[in-house]
């Protein structure tokens, strides 16, 4: 048996954190076995990774080590966690994958999309989702709500250009693959984002049942 593979992405702020818990209870409420996870992460040492990633360091992090260290993380989720967990049949809700290596290290710091490719084809082989929920909003709102929690992340501290070449590579990519992709409205607010989610559950429903 193989489960289902859905991944939640979006910019900063945009909700998916606030969201994974919400979808990942309607799924279980079917009696579906949900593994929730996360990117960066979702291992001990891909989350030590993460650590890495995100704090703030007076040593800029050159865009290739930031690229590696993105995947090598992924290669450690995808071992321990990810692969064996669509192996038992299960869905897996993982809250940012490679789609956020495309916006971020692709669209925000320029490494090419050949580069992010040929690792994406390394370290996964031919996995891909079987459906990616992009949480779209206008980035100064993604913003706002990220710096109302707290001190800001590496990323976080970026600029307007970084984040706006983020969420128009979340667009192009799913605007590329209708078929993999679908477009959340993650400026209203949290209610009917969760009414998004709903309209969204006959389809997983039948992904996952085939
Ligand atoms: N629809 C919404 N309306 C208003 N506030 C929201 C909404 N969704 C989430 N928030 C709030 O915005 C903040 C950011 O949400 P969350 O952490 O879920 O975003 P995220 O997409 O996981 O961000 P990041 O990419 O930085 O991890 C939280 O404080 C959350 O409570
Ligand atoms: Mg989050």
């Amino acid at each position: 048996m193989t489960g289902l593979f859905i991944t939640l992405e979006g910019p900063e702020g945009a909700g998916k954190s606030t969201n994974r818990e919400y979808l990942a209870d309607r799924l279980r409420a079917e009696g579906i076995d949900v593994l929730l996870t996360r990117e960066p992460g979702g291992t001990p040492l891909a989350e030590r990774i993460r650590e890495l990633l995100l704090a703030p360091s007076d040593e800029p992090m050159h865009a290739d080590t930031e690229l590696l260290l993105v995947f090598a993380a992924r290669a450690q989720h995808l071992a321990q966690v990810i692969r064996p967990a669509l192996a038992r049949g299960a869905v897996v809700l993982c809250d940012r994958f490679t789609d956020a290596t495309y916006a971020y290290q692709g669209g925000g710091r320029g490494v090419s999309l050949q580069r992010i490719s040929t690792l994406e084809d390394f370290v996964q082989g031919d996995l891909r989702p079987d459906l990616t929920l992009v949480f779209d909003l206008p980035v100064e709102v993604g913003l706002a709500r990220a710096s109302a929690r707290g001190r800001l992340d590496r990323f976080e501290q970026e600029g307007r250009t970084f984040f706006d070449a983020v969420r128009s590579t979340y667009l192009k990519r799913a605007d590329a693959e209708p078929a993999r992709y679908r477009l959340v409205n993650a400026a209203l607010p949290l209610s009917d984002v969760q009414q998004s989610l709903n309209a969204l559950l006959p389809e997983i429903l039948g992904l996952y049942r085939g």
